[in-house]
């Protein structure tokens, strides 16, 4: 299989060492990296022109690990156009162009593959699809960004305050730079957007999901938590009744022996709920080079085993209807009050200026 790189940063550099290192079956017949401090000791051939990979008829593949949206997308819509299969890591440009991306596959009969970007090193993509074909799921609940997960493990576990703990999280490397996507929770959005699609066999779009920051968390909630012993974990779920889904990423209280206690620093979990079957969970480490480097070596793998491409499917459902009601904690005028509403009820309020949602029954 002769595969073109683009991108050789954290996640590229990880599977151009995998590859080298562990696959002589799989060839990398190109790398496309901007930066050339990070070509130093590359021992393939490098191209300056994505013209050159695209026009190249012996390129099967092509690995977009470049992130970031419009590049990325010229470069994978392209390269599908180019009937090359594409693997990717980019969540920003799968959540939001599922649709079109899917139907340019199918268009050109290639496959569009994206296992590392939802849950790093946990592969949970593959065999979700072949659950959710077999099962379906009503429900999907997680943990999903492991940067916000350390934040408020430091804050939790190690005691210090939300400022220290995210300037811990920045020392040492783990907050994108110039970018907030972590503590503004777009990066959980998009990899719960991605599950709940293709969970629920739907199409789903970023604006319509529910997004409370983890900036917003206010440190009187921080400190109730802890007189209450408990304890604020970041998550995200999507769940499905009948023709309606509730997608939403939250701060959330749960007591201290919640088995997501135990998920610490970068993991992540992943729990699908199904027809046919009570929780299956799924926990791993969701970030960092090789990690996630094997989600992709995975998916290159997995294209020997495919077979023909099928149109997405895209039931149509009602999304965040809003007639579902949560149990909140919410900071109303400088005081913390307990309510039982719903998300548009509590977000709507022009006095809340910080909500985390509480575990059922436990108002
Ligand atoms: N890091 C993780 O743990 C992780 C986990 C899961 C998914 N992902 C996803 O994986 C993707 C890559 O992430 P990453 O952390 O590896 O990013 P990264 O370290 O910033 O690597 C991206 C690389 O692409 C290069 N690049 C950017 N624009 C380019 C262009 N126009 N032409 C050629 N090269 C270009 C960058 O060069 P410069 O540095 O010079 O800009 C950089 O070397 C993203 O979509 C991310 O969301 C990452």
């Amino acid at each position: 299989m002769n595969i073109a790189l683009i991108g050789l940063g954290i996640v590229g550099r990880g599977v151009y060492d995998l590859i080298m290192n562990h696959h002589p079956d799989l060839h990398i017949q190109y790398v496309l990296e901007k930066d050339p401090q990070k070509l130093e000791g590359i021992r393939v051939d490098h191209t300056k022109s994505l013209q050159d990979i695209l026009n190249d008829p012996h390129v099967d593949v092509v690995i977009e690990l470049v992130g970031g949206k419009q590049f990325a997308y010229e470069v994978v819509s392209a390269a599908l156009k180019a009937k090359k299969h594409v693997v990717t890591a980019n969540k920003a440009l799968i959540s939001d162009e599922y649709a079109s991306l899917h139907q340019l596959a199918y268009e050109h009969s290639v496959h569009l593959l994206y296992e590392a970007a939802v849950g790093g090193a946990i592969h949970i993509l593959a065999p979700l699809k072949k659950i959710a074909a077999i099962n379906p799921i009503h429900r999907i609940e997680g943990i999903l960004n492991g940067t916000t997960n350390f934040i408020l493990d430091q804050i939790f576990l190690h005691d210090l305050s939300k400022e220290e703990a995210i300037l811990k999280a920045d020392h040492l490397g783990y907050l994108e730079k110039g970018s907030n996507d972590d503590l503004e929770g777009w990066d959980t959005l998009r990899k719960i957007n991605i599950l709940a699609m293709m969970s629920f066999h739907t199409v789903l779009l970023e604006k319509d999901i529910i997004r409370v920051s983890l900036e917003s968390l206010s440190e009187s909630f921080i400190a109730y938590a802890k007189q209450q012993k408990k304890v604020i974990k970041y998550v995200a779920c999507a769940f499905k009744k009948g023709h309606e889904v509730m997608v939403y990423v939250v701060p959330k209280m749960m007591p201290s022996s919640h088995l997501y206690t135990h998920i610490q620093n970068e993991y992540n979990v992943i729990e699908l709920y199904g027809e046919y079957h009570e929780k299956q969970m799924f926990i791993g480490q969701g970030a960092g080079r090789y990690p996630t480097a094997t989600a992709v070596i995975s998916d290159l793998l997995s294209l020997h085993d495919l077979k023909a491409v099928t149109p997405l499917q895209n039931k149509p459902m009602s999304v965040n209807a809003n007639v579902q009601t949560f149990d909140f904690l919410v900071l109303k005028k400088g005081v913390i009050t307990q309510v039982h509403q719903t998300f548009e009820a509590v977000l709507g309020d022009a006095d809340v200026t910080s909500i985390v949602m509480m575990e059922a029954g436990q108002l």
